[in-house]
């Protein structure tokens, strides 16, 4: 592996094609890291042409001179091992997975294998050969599976909220991962965030794992199994109609700006600490229903977000789901959310109108 210059820090992103891979390798690179990408276009397997990631890794490849993509399948057991050992990353942020909770049913094999043992696989090779680099693993809120849905709730005019006022702040890490209905998807994925915390407690490595709620951007490829803001949008600009599932619209998430997750890993990276745990999302402040979500986008395109409604909603699916960011901000006093959700939108409609070729409003 070629020398780095005094002082460079090697970082490995896996799914660095993705949204999030793509923008923790922009942003590590800008703080002057070697950035190291593992990324297969997976995405394009589980989604179709519409969830094709390669677009992205030329991007990278553009706008970051030093990247480095490496052409792996996380599951290579052997390919991993050797990769790391070659590599001895100074910090390994994990973001490849399958992401839908949906697409776990139809591939269980292949969503286990990818999540759980693919998380498996990199943890291992970082124990052998990296034990002191930061672990930063990319987990999920499906690993609450459905029990923030027994929390009371109040229906306003466009969304669900939290009636107890114990969750006013959204949901914070101590809540429980078990006895509920996770999907296949969320068993995955907490199966390897157990690993992750595990990695941490038993070898004590300064792994971590970061709860996601809806980490979005403008650089997700949104597909209508994952990536519901950057989906919904897209739906908008095509005039296409956008399917909800239940709960009368009023479904609430809250959303990240992929940048301001990638800050916090920057955060957790120069300030590590051992089998933590962090829900990361956008907070009550960035939160929306769809409802509100087709309001936010039509303001933006003044297009009438064209809807069909199916009274089922999907299996194990939240009807209210925000982060308390208390811990993260504790944690990390110099982390904060920076990018509200109506930027947020903004910069969403603008990627999608460029990469459609669709002409400005
Ligand atoms: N986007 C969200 O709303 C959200 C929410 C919570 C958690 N997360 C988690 O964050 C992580 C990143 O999500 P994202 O939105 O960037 O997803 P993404 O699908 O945009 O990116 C994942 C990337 O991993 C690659 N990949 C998948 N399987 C692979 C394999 N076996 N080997 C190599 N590469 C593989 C894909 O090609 C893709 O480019 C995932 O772990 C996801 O579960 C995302």
């Amino acid at each position: 592996m070629e020398k780095l210059p005094h002082g460079m820090k090697n970082i490995l992103v896996t799914g660095s094609s993705g949204l999030i891979g793509s923008e923790v390798s922009i942003f590590f690179s800008q703080q002057g890291c070697r950035v190291h990408g593992i990324d297969n276009n997976q995405r394009a397997v589980f989604f179709g042409a519409s969830g094709d990631t390669r677009w992205n890794q030329a991007r990278l490849t553009k706008e970051i001179p030093t990247f480095c993509h490496h052409e792996m399948d996380i599951r290579n057991r052997d390919g991993i091992l050797n990769l790391l050992g070659e590599i001895r990353p100074d910090c390994i942020i994990h973001a490849a997975a399958q992401p839908s909770h949906d697409k776990a049913a139809e591939i269980p094999f292949e969503d286990f294998d990818t999540n759980a043992g693919g998380t498996l696989n990199l943890l291992e090779a970082a124990r052998r050969h990296c034990p002191e680099s930061p672990f930063i693993y990319l987990s999920t809120n499906k690993v609450y599976g459905d029990r923030p849905n027994s929390i009371a709730l109040s229906e306003e005019a466009m969304r669900w909220d939290y009636a107890d006022p114990a969750f006013a702040g959204g949901i914070p890490e101590s809540f429980s991962i078990d006895q509920s209905k996770h999907s296949l998807f969320g068993a995955s994925k907490l199966a390897a965030d157990v690993l992750v915390q595990e990695y941490g407690r038993y070898f004590g490595m300064p792994t971590c794992c970061l709860r996601g709620g809806c980490l979005t951007g403008p650089n997700h490829s949104g597909v209508e199994l994952h990536g519901f803001l950057s989906y919904l949008v897209k739906c908008n600009i095509e005039g296409r109609e956008y399917r909800i599932h239940g709960y009368k619209g009023k479904q609430v998430r809250d959303n990240i700006h992929a940048e301001d997750a990638a800050r916090f890993m920057w955060e957790f990276f120069r300030a590590p600490r051992v089998a933590e745990v962090y829900n990361l999302g956008g907070g009550k402040a960035n939160s929306c229903s769809i409802l509100e979500a087709f309001a936010m986008a039509e303001s933006f395109t003044g297009k009438k977000q064209a809807s069909t409604y199916e009274d089922a909603h999907r299996s194990g699916d939240h009807i209210c789901y925000y982060s308390d960011l208390t811990k993260c901000r504790a944690h990390f006093p110099d982390w904060d959310i920076t990018i509200s959700l109506h930027e947020t939108i903004r910069q969403i409609v603008e990627s999608w109108r460029t990469r459609l070729g669709s002409p400005l409003i």
